[in-house]
């Protein structure tokens, strides 16, 4: 796991492209890597994975997660979030969360297997073309 600057911005914002609806740009990444904890898995010498987490004192929050594509179900999502737990503690945060859409089977498979578990639920959270969809917070004690 690396830590990622305002050079990896570009990368970032074409594996998020391809990640979700709304998308982030590469100057709004850069940002994040500015003022966020961010960190990626390269696999030959490319991104392929990368997590944004801020931190209020001794909790943190994962603000987006996402793999590329064609390296999705190899590990490097679980990896991730295993190596930021690790980080995280040992810079004496104790607290870890996460809001997910409740249809994001795949993402909310990963939070479980790492340990993450369900606290909340907010009704109609994220806009969907056709509707809403509700927000699962999880937390997981680091
Ligand atoms: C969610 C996401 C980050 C997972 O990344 P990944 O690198 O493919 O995940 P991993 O390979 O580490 O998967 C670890 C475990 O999570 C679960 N999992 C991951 N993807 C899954 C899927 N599509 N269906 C079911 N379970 C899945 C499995 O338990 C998997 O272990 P296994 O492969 O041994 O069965 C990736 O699918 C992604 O980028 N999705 C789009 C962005 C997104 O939704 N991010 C989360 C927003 S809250």
């Amino acid at each position: 796991m690396k830590t990622l600057t305002a050079v990896d911005a570009r990368d970032m914002a074409a594996i998020h492209a391809q990640s979700f609806d709304r998308s982030w740009d590469a100057l709004e990444m850069a940002a994040h890597t500015q003022k966020d904890m961010c960190f990626g898995i390269d696999v030959d010498g490319a991104l392929a994975a990368f997590i944004i987490m801020s931190r209020a004192a001794d909790q943190a929050e994962v603000l987006t997660i996402a793999t590329a594509v064609q390296a999705r179900r190899k590990g490097l999502g679980r990896a991730l979030l295993m190596e930021a737990a690790l980080e995280l503690k040992s810079r004496d945060v104790t607290d870890l969360f996460l809001e997910v859409a409740e249809d994001n089977a795949a993402a909310i498979a990963l939070y479980r297997t790492v340990g993450f578990d369900a606290i909340g639920r907010r009704p109609a959270y994220y806009r969907r073309e056709n509707g809403r969809v509700a927000a699962l917070t999880f937390s997981k004690k680091l």
